[in-house]
């Protein structure tokens, strides 16, 4: 390989580097609000008055707004970047890829309607978010390994 050649694959292999890094760094902060949202914040403010929970509940909210939109928008971006850099896809993993989208659109839905204010039903939504969220993890784990 040429000098130019091994220069513009050195910056290939950096970009999905760097793309890989922004796809498991939002992953590991959406998920992870969501989990810590639902399986440690929620039961640890069960102890404060009904006042108090609803002050913290939308205090939190507004917190995890802009981290998770960040996330989100990552994780779409380095998502598509992915997509298209792995060729010739069997019917097998469309299949999985397609049910990951389905379950992404979930766990986005969830993400945008626990940011924003005065939703009662947040406990709900988060856990099957997070059930979706662990499933995904699980079938991008077996996408990597086929093709
Ligand atoms: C529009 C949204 C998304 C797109 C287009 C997308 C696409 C992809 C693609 C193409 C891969 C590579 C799979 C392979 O190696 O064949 C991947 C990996 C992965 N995705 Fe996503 N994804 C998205 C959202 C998510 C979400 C919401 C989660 C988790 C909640 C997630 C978790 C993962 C994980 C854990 C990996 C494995 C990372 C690695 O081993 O490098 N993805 N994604």
């Amino acid at each position: 390989m040429d000098h130019k050649a091994s220069i513009l694959t050195n910056m290939g292999e950096t970009l999905t580097a760097l793309m890989r890094w922004v796809h498991i760094s939002s992953v590991v902060t959406l998920l992870g609000g969501i989990v810590y949202a639902r399986f440690v914040m929620i039961p640890a403010a069960g102890s404060l008055s009904p006042d108090a929970r609803a002050a913290l509940d939308e205090s939190a909210a507004a917190h995890f707004r802009p981290v998770a939109y960040a996330a989100m928008t990552g994780l779409v971006l380095s998502g598509i970047y992915n997509y298209l850099l792995k060729p010739g896809h069997s019917v097998l993993y469309s299949a999985l890829f397609g049910v990951k989208m389905l379950l992404a659109l979930h766990v986005f839905s969830v993400a945008i309607l626990v940011a924003a204010p005065k939703n009662p039903r947040r406990a709900r939504q988060l856990f099957g978010a997070a059930i979706s969220g662990l499933t995904i993890v699980l079938i991008s784990a077996y996408l990597k390994g086929i093709a």
